[in-house]
Parts: C-alpha cells; sequence; structure tokens
C-alpha cells in the first residue's frame, strides 16, 4: 500500500476509516461509501483514483472498476462545469418535467446527455432522486430544486446564475 496518494487525500482516507468502524469486516464494503466521497470531492471519478482506491482496499481494481461503470452516477469524465440532473420517473413526468427540460436546455444550450458548447453544463436524465414531493424534481451538481416552483423563465434564469 502506498502510502501517498493523488486523490485518495487524508480527508477522504479518514472518511473510509470511519466508514471501516460500521462495515469492518470486507472491504468491498467500502468501494461505494468511498466513491461517493471522491465523487463529492471532485465531481468525478478520475481513473487513478480507481487504482489509488483498489491498493488502498486491498481489492482488486476491476472490483471498483466494476461498480463505478455500473451506476451512471460515478461517471469518470467530467463533462461539463455543472451537472444538471433532471427526474424522469413517474411523479416528476406526471410533473411535466419535459417542460422543464425544454427550458433548462433553451438556457444553458446542453441537451438532454450532452454538454453545452460552452463547457458550462451537462444535462443528464435520471431516474427517482428521492424527492418526488418536489417533482419536477432536478439537481444542480448537489443542489436539490423543486422544479414546480419554477413558473417561467426568468424563474429559472435566477436559479442558472447561481452557477455562471
Ligand atoms: S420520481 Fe422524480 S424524484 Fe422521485
Amino acid at each position: 500500500m502506498k502510502t501517498e496518494y493523488q486523490f485518495l487525500t487524508p480527508d477522504i482516507i479518514d472518511k473510509i476509516e470511519e466508514y471501516r468502524k460500521e462495515f469492518p469486516y470486507y472491504p468491498q464494503q467500502l468501494i461505494i461509501p468511498a466513491l461517493h466521497e471522491i465523487l463529492y470531492k471532485y465531481r468525478d471519478i478520475p481513473e487513478d483514483a480507481i487504482f489509488e482506491l483498489a491498493d488502498y482496499l486491498k481489492v482488486h481494481p476491476s472490483e471498483v472498476e466494476g461498480i463505478v461503470s455500473f451506476y451512471d452516477m460515478f461517471r469518470h469524465k467530467k463533462n461539463a462545469k455543472n451537472h444538471i440532473r433532471i427526474c424522469r420517473n413517474l411523479p416528476c413526468h406526471l410533473g411535466k418535467y419535459k417542460n422543464l427540460l425544454k427550458m433548462i436546455e433553451k438556457l444553458t444550450g446542453a441537451k438532454a446527455g450532452k454538454s453545452s458548447e460552452d463547457g458550462k453544463w451537462y444535462i443528464e436524465l435520471v431516474e427517482c432522486i428521492g424527492s418526488c414531493s418536489l417533482a419536477p424534481a432536478f439537481l444542480i451538481n448537489d443542489d436539490l430544486y423543486d422544479g414546480s416552483q419554477i413558473k417561467n423563465e426568468e424563474d429559472l434564469k435566477n436559479i442558472l446564475h447561481k452557477y455562471t
């Protein structure tokens, strides 16, 4: 095991060790919480972080890579400065997420699944984000928004403006 890592910084290692107290038996149980910490810090999962995490947990890199490639949220590459996730499941569908999506696409210049040309925005359609009462719910980076409160482009512009 290396003592110094580029991406597995001491604060992330401290968090992993906290999780280890709860899940002391199998290092595989620490992979997902550790990936969340890496994602939280870097907004993506750098390729080298996978090898560093595997080295630290003493698991095979394919065990980490398998999880990263299975879950959309653990994306390898930062697509843009800001990541917008819009829920498309039934409650948000009934809450007219498509109208919200159209407005967001128009104001950001990004399209669902694609970044804007200026590199500021990436839009992703996702499954339930656990906030159905806010339908159509969406996230900008880690901030959760209630789409039902957005009545017009002006409301949305005020939100987007915080991220530019
Ligand atoms: S269905 Fe959209 S947040 Fe749950």
